[in-house]
């Protein structure tokens, strides 16, 4: 990891699970860009400790804040804090994820609440819990989502997470428009199938190979592919580009 520019020195972000996949991918490239990044995690201390040890020894600024953003008040209470701490908040990245998959007839209570307590709530609270400090960032406040184009399109065995991630664009689309007056840009990304933990475990070859066939270009995403997007969503030539999904997804929905 190199530094590549300045264009978000001074600035502050926040990657809720930038330890691991693609939002230590995001922590990675908005630090590149210059921007003091706080990179949050909840079960994996030294993930984060590591994402922030890179990212320092290549000359940029980070930290670790360890929350659970499925914790409302845990969320509020933690990024009140970090804004004490660090002079304000300029950058949200609501990242933090999971994927617990299976058919929505053995879907349990508890696997259906924990999905939208996690995907959605959590990136909720942080928007809720970070808005009086985005209002004041430096320059104009951003705020970027990380749904899914499953989200947009539906998959068998993923109710759950589908409804969280179709949820998260609505939150997205109904936050722009609040924040618009105040020059806050509200975007996400949805990203396809990108190779990381969370989909690193079930996909056996033939399936792979079925999943690749749904991939018009044909491979499957890395996670800097996502980092760069959000690294230019939270840069200044997006200044002008708010309430839109940004799909990377090898144009596998068009
Ligand atoms: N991979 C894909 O193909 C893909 C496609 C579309 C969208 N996405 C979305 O992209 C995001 C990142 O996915 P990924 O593949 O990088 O996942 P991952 O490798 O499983 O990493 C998940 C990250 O989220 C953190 N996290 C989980 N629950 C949390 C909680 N309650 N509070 C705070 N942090 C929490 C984890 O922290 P700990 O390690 O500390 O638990 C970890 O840093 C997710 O929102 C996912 O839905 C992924």
């Amino acid at each position: 990891m190199s530094i590549v520019d300045q264009a978000l020195s001074n600035r502050v972000a926040l990657v809720t699970g930038g330890s691991r996949g693609i939002g230590r991918s995001i922590a990675r490239a908005l630090a590149r860009r210059g921007a003091k990044v706080i990179v949050n995690y909840t079960s994996r201390p030294e993930s984060a400790a590591a994402v922030v040890a890179e990212i320092i020894a290549a000359g940029g600024q980070a930290v670790s804040a360890g929350f659970d953003v499925s914790n409302s008040a845990g969320v509020t209470e933690a990024i009140k804090a970090l804004g004490k701490e660090h002079g304000g908040l300029d950058i949200l990245v609501n990242n933090a994820g999971v994927a617990i998959n299976g058919l929505l007839m053995r879907f349990s209570d508890e696997q259906w609440a924990k999905t939208m307590a996690i995907n959605l709530s959590g990136a909720f609270h942080c928007i809720r819990a970070a808005t009086p400090l985005l209002l004041r960032a430096k320059e104009a406040g951003r705020v970027i989502n990380i749904t899914s184009v499953v989200g947009e399109m539906g998959n068998g065995g993923q109710a759950a997470y589908a409804a969280s991630k179709a949820g998260m664009i609505g939150l997205t689309l109904a936050t722009a428009r609040e924040l618009a007056s105040r020059r806050v840009t509200v975007n996400a990304i949805a990203p396809g199938f990108i190779e990381t933990d969370m989909t690193a475990d079930h996909l056996p070859e033939d399936q792979r190979q079925k999943l690749l066939a749904d991939i018009p270009l044909g491979r499957i995403g890395g996670a800097d592919e996502i980092g760069d997007a959000a690294a230019f969503l939270a840069g200044p030539e997006a200044a002008y580009i708010t309430g839109q999904v940004l799909r990377v997804n090898g144009g596998m929905l068009m």
